[in-house]
């Protein structure tokens, strides 16, 4: 069909979808299951049908009420699916392809996303929960506002994105896999290549075993790092984190854990990645650093959390404290690349897949977070 005049009309849906979710009223409140309604692709829209979400500790942070939300929410940031039907102008996304979706769509036309640098993109549709107009795709028997969470709404059977927000990946990658692309490893191995730079031969302390800082170890192996200390609570995540390639691994309670990091490094490492985001982990990751290392705040904290640095170590030490938002990726060109790094067995994705569960099982899974065990749960449809 490639190249008919009727192409258009062809793939154009005129008609809404139902679509099992599952939404979040608020603090206090606990997720549920609900149908509603997604309506079909306007201009520069696609409709996608879900084929697997992650569980990220970002959904757990909106319902511990870390990040208050004034309305409902369509939760899930971390997923995949398969092109439904794509709207009138779309025309390099056809019904079948695989797509990543982007929890941080970038708008194209903003200083940022001008400069090439989308991750700081000023106008994405994710700080309004909703698509770039500001207006939600999403209808509710009840007549209540529902709105994608980060503009994506993951925890969806459908859901309508922005044209930028559905990367076309290869279909050959696995559901779980491409699921998992459009959070924690695009950030971990973003954050590794892309928002520190780290070069081979040089070492790296990673904080946070979980699916971030698992991606950040294996993005950390994958440039070559020649060290790489894994740091967690759990002693399971320690055994996950070996796995993916730590060289190293200490308990994040150990009162004596910057010297033991500092002892192992020879005097500190090049790197330090926070995958957690408590106040207290961000606070200590300098002090790991070598003269003229770098801080990278991966992990995110509540929002009006507060660290405290002390400045005159890191003006005399020439050290940087980088912030990594969404791993600096551009998701049009990254996530393609990662999806082709794993095709050609550079990067162990498989390993991060953990328990595969149903949409009703995901409330439970995202609370489980809280046990640091295990691999990432990922929701299939
Ligand atoms: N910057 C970004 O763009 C971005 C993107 C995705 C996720 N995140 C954030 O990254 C963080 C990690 O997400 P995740 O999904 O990997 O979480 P996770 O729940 O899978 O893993 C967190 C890990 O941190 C460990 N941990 C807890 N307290 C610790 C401590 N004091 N010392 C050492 N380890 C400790 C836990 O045992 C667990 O293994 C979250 O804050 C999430 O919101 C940021
Ligand atoms: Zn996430
Ligand atoms: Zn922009």
């Amino acid at each position: 069909m490639e190249g008919n005049i009727f192409m258009t009309d062809i793939r154009t849906e005129s008609t809404s979808v139902t679509s099992r979710a599952l939404l979040f009223d608020g603090v206090d409140t606990k997720p549920y299951v609900k149908e509603l309604s997604v309506r079909a692709p306007g201009a520069g829209e696609v409709l996608v049908k879900m084929t697997a979400t992650g569980v990220c500790h970002s959904d757990l942070h909106v319902i511990n009420g870390d990040w208050p939300y004034p309305y409902r929410l369509m939760l899930g940031h971390e997923g995949a699916g398969i092109v439904e039907s794509v709207g009138a102008d779309v025309s390099d996304l056809a019904p079948g392809d695989q797509v990543v979706l982007s929890w941080f769509a970038p708008c194209m036309n903003c200083p940022s996303c001008h400069e090439g640098k989308s991750w700081l993109c000023q106008g994405s549709g994710a700080f309004v929960d909703g698509l770039p107009d500001g207006t939600t795709p999403l209808a509710a028997d009840d007549g209540k506002e529902v709105r994608p969470y980060l503009g994506v709404g993951a925890f969806s059977e459908y859901t309508l994105v922005p044209r930028p927000a559905a990367v076309k990946i290869p279909n050959a990658v696995p559901p779980e896999v491409a699921a998992l692309i459009g959070c924690s490893i695009a950030t971990g191995v973003g954050a590794v290549g892309n928002t520190a730079d780290v070069r081979a031969g040089q070492t790296a302390v990673v904080v946070g075993c979980g699916g971030v800082g698992q991606a950040l170890i294996m993005g950390l192996k994958l440039v070559g790092a020649r060290q790489i200390i894994a740091v967690d609570l759990s002693d399971d995540r320690l055994d996950i984190a070996r796995g993916f390639g730590a060289t190293d691994v200490l308990k994040g309670d150990d009162p004596d854990l910057a010297k033991k990091i500092k002892d192992l490094s020879g005097g500190g490492t090049d790197f330090a990645f926070d995958a957690i985001g408590l106040t207290s982990t961000s606070a200590a990751l300098t002090g790991y650093l070598k003269q003229g290392g770098a801080a990278v705040y991966v992990g995110m904290p509540p929002r009006d959390a507060e660290a405290t640095i002390r400045p005159w170590e890191i003006i005399v030490t020439g050290q940087r404290i980088l912030g990594c938002n969404y791993g600096s990726t551009r998701p049009a060109v990254d996530f393609p690349k990662i999806a082709e790094l794993y095709l050609a067995g550079l990067l162990p994705l498989d390993e991060m897949v953990g328990e595969r569960i149903g949409l009703d099982a995901a409330a439970e899974a995202i609370e489980d977070l809280k046990s640091s065990i295990g691999r990432r749960k990922i929701v299939v449809y």
